[in-house]
């Protein structure tokens, strides 16, 4: 390359600074992007169904895979915190993924395209993709739900190390207003709205500033991509998303059966709050461990980015080493 550089830039010695200049910024950009290229394999699937789902991998491959789920009107966008943290990407083959309806996936706006076994065949698509190998499973809010689609749908024992639920709604159904904060519920109208649009913009914006616990503090800039990533989710498929329905039995059987669960839940999330959770979720659980961050809101990996990468990395490694499922 710089053989080929070298009398490129003789030449460019000939025109004007500013051609030179640019010349200059090329170079830094090409270097910057096969830096990223090399990282990061970015893909996207085909589900079962069709629906496209955009995912992407960084890490070690020789560590343990991890696919990480986002929540409601967000994207895979919002794990870069623990995506950019060396001790995780150099520990960790870690997998994200947009949900369908949501960010770069596919958007269906019909109810049949959002059964369990659908959200199952979305997971199925990322571990073929990236080749996983019993990898483990993380979904933040929302994505926590995801965690019942796998138990009904894959063969047991599961193909998957273990469960983390950040900050994590364990299914959709009879939990959800147990654990569902008044204020995550009053937002649920707007983000369903398709008739005002006045009403569905502002919920996005109101919702964004219910994701950390110090809100006033998160830069500008974040907010606007998470608002961005807000508007990535149609009103009707915010519906679809919301409305399914799912079985949870195979989830408690499984957990019951030993299926490890790692709950990792902030003491300040205005969201989701994470005592009921532990407080309904673990004694059905054989093999779980729980983690109140002092002080974290409903994105505890924004909130306190070491605290979170530190329990991840602690109990992957441990289940990893024993395998008690
Ligand atoms: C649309 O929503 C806004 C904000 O919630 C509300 O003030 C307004 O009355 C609504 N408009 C209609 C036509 O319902």
């Amino acid at each position: 390359m710089r053989f080929l550089l070298l009398p490129f830039l003789v030449f460019l010695s000939y025109l004007s600074a500013q051609a030179a200049d640019a010349a200059v910024s090329v170079e830094a950009t090409a270097d910057v992007t096969t830096e990223t290229l090399s990282s990061t394999l970015k893909l996207y699937l085909k589900s079962r169904d069709g629906t496209k789902i955009y995912a992407e991998a960084t890490g070690n491959k020789n560590g343990p895979h991890v696919i990480f789920a986002h929540g409601l009107a967000c994207t895979n966008a919002a794990f870069d915190p623990l995506f950019n943290d060396r001790s995780m990407t150099s520990s960790l083959y870690m997998v994200r993924y947009d949900t369908r309806g949501h960010g770069l996936s596919g958007k269906p706006l019909s109810p049949d395209f959002y059964t369990s076994d659908r959200y199952a065949d979305d997971v199925k698509a990322v571990i073929a993709g990236f080749k996983l190998k019993k990898p483990f499973f993380v979904g933040w809010s929302l994505g926590g739900a995801i965690g019942a689609d796998i138990a009904a749908n894959f063969p047991t024992p599961l193909p998957f190390s273990g469960l983390i639920w950040l900050a994590g709604l364990p299914y959709i159904g009879d939990i959800l207003p147990k654990v569902a904060t008044p204020k995550v519920l009053s937002f649920l109208p707007g983000l369903e709205e398709t008739n005002n649009a006045t009403s569905a913009l502002q919920t996005r914006i109101d919702f964004v500033e219910t994701l950390s616990s110090a809100t006033a503090t998160v830069p500008y800039d974040i907010k606007l991509a998470w608002v961005g990533s807000a508007v990535y989710l149609p009103p009707a498929a915010a519906s679809l998303a919301l409305g399914r329905s799912q079985d949870p039995s195979k989830l408690l059987a499984q957990g019951k059966a030993g299926w490890p669960l790692l709950i990792i839940h902030g003491t300040k999330d205005l969201q989701i709050d994470g005592n009921a959770v532990i407080s309904n979720m673990a004694p059905l659980f054989k093999n779980v461990e729980t983690h109140m961050i002092q002080g974290a809101g409903h994105i505890p990996f924004f909130d306190d980015e070491s605290s979170v990468a530190k329990y991840i990395l602690a109990w992957t490694k441990r289940i990893a080493r024993t395998r008690p499922y």
